[in-house]
């Protein structure tokens, strides 16, 4: 089977690592790719936001599948244009990519589907803003305010705050950019990722994960599209990710596909384990990075044709995935600036060993890895137990030289010391 995987992050790569390994899988290439990616997969020039570019592309590679990590792609169509060039495809149709473009589209799918979530509140100006802000802090007392950019913002458009004016400026700010606003209740307790494999109709989960969404240590700084994960989650109540598929996956695609917008690809619900039980905090439409980094490395399964069950229909069909005991981490390495204003262009030295998977890198005209990108490489390592996999990703980390990087230390900690209560 001849792979195209198309994106240029930590989670492509990851991909391309997963998929090399599949005896199935008899060409590899990644478009636009990284330094990283490279590596084991024929880097091939693309513009992945235009769908008549990637399929143009799948077909002059002749790919037996293309596999779309990001977002971006998918919502601008990607997947429906491979599709209609006869080419399969792991991803979600523009339309049913929905369910991650539009905030506002997934509450109304989860509305329909009974799916529970937060309450929210779909904003479209100033002066309504300031009211449901006043609704929100009498119906919640005291509990931080959620606001949201509706569209795709790669995880910075959610400001989460006590502060009232602080969330009334990011409303007006996502406002004056021409958006809508989403305003939501706050959910309480620890957050879950839980990815599953869907083909539109039948629905394989993957492990659950946990992903560290702000900058700096103690959970503290700005959002950020994701700083370091680990998985599984020792802490999981048990019998919770049958309880999601019931509840959340299994009910989403089936209002996906009652509505004529069937949802096949990576369905990732982000989840909320509230004092009131599970909530979606929200969906994406494709796997999450950095998540994918530490769920990937633990599934025995070949990945291939995994993918192209579900790119094809037939994922009931598949025999039930085999996971590997253990644990795995991942620490983002961030380029000086990030999240606000990314660094660029600076040697790194280290990006070639062990576990090291690329985000934004590129090689320069004069042979060194560069950094090309907020979020620039992703230390992985899998261990026997999630202490064992932390250590070894820290220690990994410690051979890597970027000018002005910054890492959180405390990726997967709290599990460790068994701090996370439900
Ligand atoms: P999103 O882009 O919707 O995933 O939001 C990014 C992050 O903001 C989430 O991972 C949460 O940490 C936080 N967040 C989003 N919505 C809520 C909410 N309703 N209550 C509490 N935290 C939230
Ligand atoms: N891990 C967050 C995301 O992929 O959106």
């Amino acid at each position: 089977m001849r792979v195209l995987v198309i994106g240029s992050g930590a989670r492509e790569h990851a991909l391309c690592v997963a998929l090399q390994s599949d005896p199935a899988v008899t060409a590899l290439a990644c478009a636009p790719g990284n330094a990283g990616t490279a590596g084991i997969a024929a880097p091939l020039p693309v513009v992945a936001a235009d769908p008549v570019a990637v399929a143009a592309l799948a077909a002059e590679w002749r790919a037996d599948l293309v596999v779309v990590g990001p977002e971006v792609p998918l919502v601008a169509g990607a997947a429906d244009a491979v599709r209609d060039a006869g080419i399969a495809c792991f991803g979600p149709s523009e339309q049913a990519a929905q369910l991650e473009g539009s905030k506002a589209f997934a509450k109304h799918v989860m509305t329909a589907a009974g799916v529970p979530t937060a309450r929210s509140w779909a904003v479209g100006g100033a002066a309504e803003l300031d009211t449901v802000l006043d609704e929100v802090a009498a119906a919640d007392g005291g509990a931080p305010f959620v606001v949201k950019d509706d569209g795709l913002a790669a995880g910075k458009g959610v400001l989460v705050t006590p502060d009232r004016d602080a969330a009334r400026a990011h409303g007006r700010a996502v406002l004056d950019a021409g958006h809508a606003v989403l305003v939501e209740e706050y959910l309480d307790g620890p957050e879950v990722s839980l990815f599953a494999l869907t083909d539109g109709t039948t629905v394989v989960p993957l492990v659950p994960a946990q992903d560290h969404k702000r900058r700096d240590d103690g959970d503290r700084g700005p959002n950020t599209g994701g700083m370091g994960a680990y998985a599984p989650l020792p802490w999981a109540p048990d019998g919770l990710v049958d309880e999601v598929l019931a509840t959340v996956l299994q009910p989403t695609v089936d209002e996906m596909a009652r509505r004529g917008e069937p949802f096949s690809g990576l369905l990732y619900a982000g989840l909320a384990l509230t004092s009131r039980g599970v909530r979606v905090v929200e969906f994406n439409a494709r796997f999450g990075d950095p998540e994918t980094q530490v769920v990937l490395p633990l599934l025995e399964t070949p990945l291939a044709g995994l993918l192209h069950a579900a790119a094809t229909g037939t994922l009931a069909d598949h025999p039930p995935l085999r996971w590997r005991d253990g644990a795995a981490v991942t620490v983002v390495v961030a380029a000086e600036g990030y999240p606000e204003r990314p660094r660029t262009g600076d040697p790194i030295s280290g990006a070639d060993g062990e576990g090291v998977l690329h985000a934004g890198t590129v090689v320069g005209p004069d042979g060194l890895v560069r950094s090309a990108g907020g979020r620039v490489l992703a230390v992985t390592a899998v261990g026997a137990d999630l202490a064992t996999a932390r250590q070894t990703a820290y220690e990994r980390l410690a051979g890597i030289r970027l000018r002005g990087a910054h890492w959180r230390t405390d990726i997967a900690l709290a599990a460790v010391e068994g701090r996370i209560t439900v």
